[in-house]
């Protein structure tokens, strides 16, 4: 293979704006707030922050670092350093492609409230819940909103990730961030709003069990983009200059920042509508549009615009999963561009409108138990991103050279990352230990345990077979 030189980001907040856009999407806002509400708030809160900082930030800079080094993609960068490994990285494409089995049927959601703002979703504020259970399992409305949100991730990815994206990014992620410090500020005034504060911020331990920690732990990674391969996507194009720890903190900060921003939005608000935390995957679609409601004619414009920013923060998020498959598809089989994203965009639309289907008309054909939108988040939220971690912690731990890797988090000695060791033993040791046990836990108390065992096998396949992926 010819070297040459590796592109880069434009600029370091260009690779943090990406980075960040990657990992600030429907996970924080959409599935973040719905999770805690259904894993009883504040426990699972507490249980997710932790393992954010001991696990999250330790994983995104051993993947900045195995990107970084290698200058490749996922499936490339564990090849180049140990050809058994390989399939750690197919791993993470199949998470890719399987998380963008279910993310455009939500992000098509998103995209349909914009227009919904408009034209009198907010005028009758207590028919919104209904509103939203008729539109997602109807079989048309919802699969043309997918259809549009897929081809935008189509055209951007086509044309290259850099240039768009990026753009797009630097307004439109800063306007969420401030609309929803506005939404949360409105919420927590309402009238009742205190009982909202209480289930964030007073944790109830009773309803903790091993589910609840495999929840908190796969949403660690999913809102992250950890596990399958996107930051080591990511890092690979990533400045040898760059404070690769630093880098990770400050997007890992920003991620967890907006869950809790948006937990706070939303629970405060909940409570004082009167409504039940466990509402599921609805949530954000039902309590944001009450809140606007309430605040009369502004309310619809305010209301458009957080669904624009929602529907941004969810295409700089997709991008980065159909770049993943399709970075792959570019560097391991030597496919074109346009032919790695027509192809895997194809086989997207066909998953997408099945995912679109089981909300409804399809609500009864399962796969091990589960609908088809659930299949494909289940499976890669509970059990493969998980996984995918901590295979790379196990790699970058016991299969790379430690020197190597304080050479590459400081930059050839040139900065300091005084908590190398600290870092480095937490990835060696406390790691695999904790994932290990974490998904042992979750298998063993979660409901669907057919489809565990079922990914289980897919990534035990993956491995009798790596040599040849
Ligand atoms: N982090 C994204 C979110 O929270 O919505 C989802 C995601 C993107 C997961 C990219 C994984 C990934 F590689």
């Amino acid at each position: 293979m010819e070297k040459k030189q590796r592109e880069n980001w434009g600029s370091r907040i260009g690779f943090i704006m990406a980075a960040a856009g990657s990992a600030v999407g429907l996970g924080n806002i959409w599935r973040f707030p719905y999770l805690a509400g259904e894993n009883g708030g504040s426990a699972f809160i507490l249980i997710y922050l932790g393992f954010v900082l001991v696990i999250g930030l330790s994983i995104m800079i051993s993947e900045f670092a195995v990107g970084r080094r290698t200058e490749l993609a996922a499936v490339g960068a564990y090849k180049k350093i140990n050809k058994n490994w390989t399939f750690a990285g197919v791993l993470g494409v199949l998470s890719a492609f399987f998380i963008m089995g279910f993310y455009p049927v939500v992000g098509g959601w998103a995209l349909a409230y914009v227009l919904k703002s408009v034209t009198g979703l907010l005028a009758d504020a207590a028919a919104i819940g209904d509103t939203f259970g008729a539109f997602i399992t109807s079989s048309i409305e919802p699969v043309i909103w997918m259809l549009i949100f897929l081809a935008m991730n189509i055209v951007i990815v086509a044309k290259g990730i850099a240039g768009g994206i990026e753009k797009a990014g630097k307004v439109l992620m800063p306007t969420l961030f401030v609309l929803l410090i506005l939404i949360a500020a409105r919420s927590v005034t309402l009238p009742g709003a205190g009982a909202g504060l209480d289930f964030l911020f007073k944790p109830d331990f009773s309803v903790v069990t091993g589910a609840t920690f495999l929840a908190a732990l796969g949403q660690a990674f999913f809102s992250l983009s950890l596990g399958m391969g996107c930051m080591i996507t990511y890092g690979s194009y990533l400045n040898k200059s760059e404070n690769l720890p630093q880098n990770a903190l400050i997007v890992s900060v920003l991620d967890t920042g907006v869950a809790l921003l948006a937990g706070i939005a939303i629970f405060p608000a909940l409570f004082a509508f009167g409504m039940e935390p466990a509402v599921g995957a609805g949530l954000v679609f039902v309590v944001v549009p009450q809140i606007f409601a309430a605040m009369g004619g502004i309310g619809t414009l305010f209301s458009a615009i957080f669904f624009i920013a929602l529907t941004v923060a969810a295409l700089t998020s997709s991008v980065s999963l159909l770049e993943v498959v399709v970075a792959y598809l570019i560097d391991q089989r030597g496919w074109e561009r346009k032919k790695s994203v027509y192809t895997a965009g194809g086989i997207m639309t066909v998953t997408g409108i099945l995912s679109s289907l089981s909300m409804g008309l399809m609500s009864g054909f399962t796969i091990l138990g589960v609908g088809i939108f659930d299949f494909f988040d289940i499976l890669t939220d509970k059990i493969f991103l998980a996984i995918g971690g901590l295979l790379l912690a196990v790699f970058v731990g016991w299969f790379m050279d430690k020197q190597e890797l304080e050479d590459e988090l400081t930059n050839g000695g040139t900065i300091k990352f005084g908590l190398f060791n600290i870092w480095y033993n937490l990835v060696k040791y406390v790691i695999p230990v904790a994932i290990a046990i974490v998904a042992f836990a979750g298998i063993t108390s979660i409901a669907q345990k057919p489809l565990m065992f079922f990914g289980l096998g897919i990534i035990a396949v993956l491995a009798i077979f790596s040599k040849k992926l």
